[in-house]
């Protein structure tokens, strides 16, 4: 199975390595308008194939995206060190016209997983141009609030010395500053998580909770002050996605898609937990929260729709 990466640059290049490594799909196609930078990725990352399994990676133009079961797109400018994520939404929508309408044509059948920052934002205007071409909007996803949960797992996890795939917990709303860490959901080994700290004799005070919230919240900026910007992290994400894609996994992922009119309002898009298989977004699962939980996930779509409304689409 095809897979398509638009934007070559550290996020698609990252996730096209992942892919490679796990072996998910048997080609990858890199896209970008620096041809020169997608032929070099996309021979550094074939020559990982020999540690890796059998698989093919090649760069080209739209046209050879055609096939693609998945097209993830990370076309577009990446935070500056203290920029957020909301402040590139003009100069990223403008790559998007121009991208997005290609992709569609090219690869009317893939779903669209898009990576570029706001994503939110990005997958909301994506999944408008994919209406235009008769593509249904739970055809578009974007990576979402998939970093920031896996961040929260993993803080948990060590917090609580457990390996983070056993610790379940949610992030929803933006991918941005305003997301929510959904502790009321938390269970470790299907164990509620103030009881699992009853048992373990753990604890997680005002002070540690606040501390595990900032560091979520506030991962990006850290590590993009540190070295410029982030894409490992990310880029396991996108391809924990096109895995549930391809293999038509029916898991449960904070994605991100256009929500429908009965959600909070509708014609938003931020994370919730769905149901992402072959076809896209198959459904979604709004989640019981504290009144507290459920007023700031409100706040956070509120955030998110204000910007959609502000680029007049
Ligand atoms: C981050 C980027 C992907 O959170 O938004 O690292």
């Amino acid at each position: 199975m095809k897979i398509g990466i638009v934007g070559s640059g550290f996020v698609g290049a990252t996730a096209a390595y992942a892919m490679v490594m796990e072996g998910i799909g048997r080609e990858i196609v890199l896209v970008d308008k620096n041809e020169t930078r997608s032929r070099a990725e996309a021979n550094d990352i074939y020559h990982a194939v020999p540690f890796a399994r059998p698989l093919k990676v090649t760069s080209g133009g739209y046209a050879d995206l055609k096939g693609s079961r998945a097209v993830i797109i990370a076309a577009g400018v990446n935070q500056k060190p203290g920029e957020s994520r909301l402040e590139l939404l003009q100069r990223n929508s403008a790559v998007f016209r121009a991208v997005v309408p290609e992709v569609l044509a090219h690869a009317p059948d893939a779903v669209l997983v898009i990576a570029t920052n706001p994503v939110d934002v990005m997958t909301h205007l994506a999944a408008r141009y994919a209406k235009e071409h008769g593509v249904p909007s739970s055809r578009v996803l974007g990576s979402g609030t998939m970093l920031d949960t896996a961040r929260f797992r993993t803080l948990l996890g060590s917090h609580l010395g457990v390996d983070p795939h056993h610790v379940h917990g949610y992030v929803l709303g933006e991918h941005g500053d305003s997301e929510v860490l959904t502790w009321s959901l938390v269970t470790v080994g299907g164990i509620p998580l103030e009881e699992f700290c009853r048992l373990r004799g753990a604890r997680f005070d005002a002070e540690q909770r606040q501390r595990i919230d900032l560091d979520v919240r506030k991962a990006a900026y850290a590590i993009i002050e540190g070295k410029g910007a982030t894409y490992y992290g990310i880029g396991s994400a996108l391809a924990r996605i096109v895995d549930a894609i391809l293999s038509d996994q029916r898991a449960i992922l904070t994605v991100c898609t256009p929500l429908a009119a009965s959600w909070g309002g509708g014609d938003v898009t931020v994370s919730l937990p769905h149901l992402v298989g072959e076809a896209g977004v198959l459904a979604t699962f709004p989640p019981v929260l504290t009144p507290g939980e459920e007023a700031a996930l409100q706040a956070s779509a509120g955030v998110v729709r204000g910007a959609i409304e502000g680029l007049n689409i």
